[in-house]
């Protein structure tokens, strides 16, 4: 089954200014190509998703979080429906970043849904702060179904999931580089979990990798690790690497 590949800047909160955000984000669209292979998204802190929005042409917007009910009382919270109001197409949900800070299963199942009912495409991140040995740890599983508690099986393939393990990301302390061949166990693993709950249409779900991506090891994890694109951080914020990247991506074909 062919998935389109989908390479996504998470550019966290990062940089300082809009000014600077639309700069980067003009920078990236003069770079990639518009490819029938890849997808590019580009998901800025949530002040700058208009200046970064009128600069996209061939990337798409993506936001980085998101509040699963529509407008009201909710201090501080960015409805899903105000996203919707900026042509956000995906939304990060579950970042180990906002797990850290107290972001539940239980809000991260309503993220999802709210998302898919809606129509933007949630990047669902699951994966292990630590590794002891070669198992993809249970905890993968477990956030998995945790996330996906309640989701009908007619939306499941518009859902991306990233496994992200906390110990590979590059600003972990002391993080260490993940092996294709890692990432190829966690896909298998994934799909696996996706397909037994929902039948063969989860197998248009894509599995992404996030961890310490850059242009020289994007074709590992594709290639070998068969993932059907990336969640990249820091190589994001420089425009150079992040265009050899996409074009490193788009160059392999499976
Ligand atoms: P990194 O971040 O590419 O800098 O490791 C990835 C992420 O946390 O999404």
């Amino acid at each position: 089954m062919s998935r389109k590949k989908i390479i996504i800047a998470n550019w966290k909160s990062n940089p300082d200014s809009p000014g600077r955000a639309a700069a980067l984000a003009k920078k990236i669209e003069s770079g990639i190509l518009k490819s029938k292979h890849v997808e590019v998204v580009i998901a800025p802190p949530s002040p700058f998703l208009i200046p970064v929005s009128a600069v996209l042409k061939k990337a798409k917007l993506g936001a980085q979080d998101v509040f699963w009910d529509d407008i009201g009382p909710h201090t501080g919270e960015v409805s899903w429906h105000q996203l919707k109001h900026l042509s956000v197409s995906f939304c990060i949900v579950g970042h180990s970043e906002r797990r850290i800070r107290g972001e539940t299963d239980d809000m991260i199942n309503k993220k999802v849904r709210s998302l898919l009912e809606h129509g933007i495409t949630p990047i669902l991140c699951i994966g292990e702060r630590e590794r002891v040995g070669n198992e993809i740890p249970t905890v993968v599983e477990e956030q998995l179904h945790d996330a996906l508690r309640g989701v009908k099986r007619s939306f499941i393939k518009n859902l991306v999931v990233t496994y992200e393990p906390v110990w590979a990301i590059s600003t972990t302390v002391s993080a260490r580089a993940d092996t294709p061949d890692n990432a190829f166990r966690a896909r298998v693993y994934i799909q696996k979990i996706l397909v037994n709950r929902f039948g063969s249409e989860a197998k248009k779900v894509r599995i992404i990798y996030g961890g310490s991506v850059h242009a020289r090891n994007i074709g590992g994890f594709l290639r070998e690790g068969k993932m059907d694109g990336a969640l990249v951080g820091g190589a994001s914020l420089h425009a150079e690497e992040f265009i050899t990247l996409v074009r490193n991506a788009a160059a392999i074909q499976r």
